[in-house]
């Protein structure tokens, strides 16, 4: 072994690690994996019911969840403490938690977007700093998730496509900062996969357009309602499952030499692609779609 890394082969599924957001979908798959693969893991949930169930799920002995709201310092501070005095150290913080709020933007007031970025962006950092003595005592390593979504902004979650952009830019910056500290930090970047967050952004989706005067809702309605249900659609029938996350994770983590970057799903990979290969306005056309019905201007204020 040289430094953090090894050439080669693979690091021991030893030793303890964080994910946050274990309740249900891509976390709770992820801790239930790394769990099976000889983690210690500390399953991070908001609520005591959530731990208790994935609990009932553990088949290892070797998961206990801790209630952790990742927006919450003091929750965050007593999970760093609880894995200091359980473990020592941490092997991995696995930052997965996160909630993606619909809407076009002129519809989303400055909470409904400031909730995303708090979630999904400000919270993670403060997650970080928490455990990163932990992570640094043992060898640790930081994975970030985030989505197809980071690469290239979709109408209609350009909230949840901001933070998901603001995610890669930490997730760079950290691993540019870390890496002489011996912190590797990789992005695992998943496209659609069947979660729960899918009935939640649809259930979201309903009411984002209730709080805004109808004159702003109206013209964005037709096409927004189109793309939540293709949305909805696509998910259902993507063919990339949480246990491809959750091997993903576990590379991410055990990998000789971790890569920067795991896609998981064709989609994400191809956003990807798109975003790097294409300039700007041909990357536009590939959304105009999304969009096409949205009324413009003229409609909107007939003379
Ligand atoms: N599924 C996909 O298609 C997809 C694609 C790309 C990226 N992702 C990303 O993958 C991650 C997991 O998504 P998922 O599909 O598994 O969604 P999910 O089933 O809705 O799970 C989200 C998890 O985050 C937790 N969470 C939300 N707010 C939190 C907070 N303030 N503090 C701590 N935990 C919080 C939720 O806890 P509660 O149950 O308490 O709400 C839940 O455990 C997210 O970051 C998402 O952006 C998902």
């Amino acid at each position: 072994m040289s430094g953090w890394t090894v050439r080669g082969g693979r690091l021991p599924a030893q030793g303890a690690v964080v994910v946050t957001g274990a309740s249900s979908g891509l976390g709770r798959e992820c801790a239930l994996e790394l769990e099976s693969r000889g983690f210690q893991v500390l399953a991070g949930v908001r609520r005591q019911e959530d731990g208790e169930k994935l609990l009932a799920e553990s088949l290892h002995g070797r998961l206990r969840h801790v209630v952790v709201d990742i927006t919450d310092e003091a929750s965050v501070l007593a999970c760093a403490e609880l894995a200091e005095r359980e473990h020592g150290g941490l092997r991995g913080l696995v930052n997965n938690a996160g909630i993606c709020v619909p809407g076009p933007l002129e519809c989303l007031d400055s909470d409904q977007f400031r909730h995303q970025l708090d979630v999904n962006v400000v919270g993670h950092l403060g997650v970080i700093r928490a455990h990163l003595p932990l992570l640094r005592r043992a060898r640790g390593r930081i994975v970030n998730v985030t989505s197809g979504l980071g690469k290239a902004a979709v109408p209609f979650l350009g909230a949840y496509s901001t933070a998901q952009f603001a995610k890669e830019a930490l997730s760079d910056a950290l691993r540019r900062e870390l890496a002489p500290q011996g912190v590797p930090v990789s992005i695992v970047a998943p496209g659609a996969i069947l979660t729960p967050i899918w009935s939640k952004v649809s259930e979201a989706g309903e009411r984002a357009l209730d709080g805004v005067p109808a004159a702003v809702a109206e013209p964005y309605r037709t096409a927004f309602r189109a793309f939540m249900e293709g949305n909805a659609q696509g998910a259902a029938a993507s063919r990339t499952t949480p246990e491809d996350f959750a091997r993903a994770v576990a590379r991410a983590l055990t990998d000789g030499r971790p890569r920067t970057r795991y896609w998981v799903g064709a989609d994400a990979r191809r956003m990807g692609r798109l975003a790097r290969l294409l300039p700007d306005t041909l990357l536009d056309r590939q959304f105009a779609g999304i969009t096409a019905s949205v009324r413009g201007p003229a409609e909107r204020h007939p003379r």
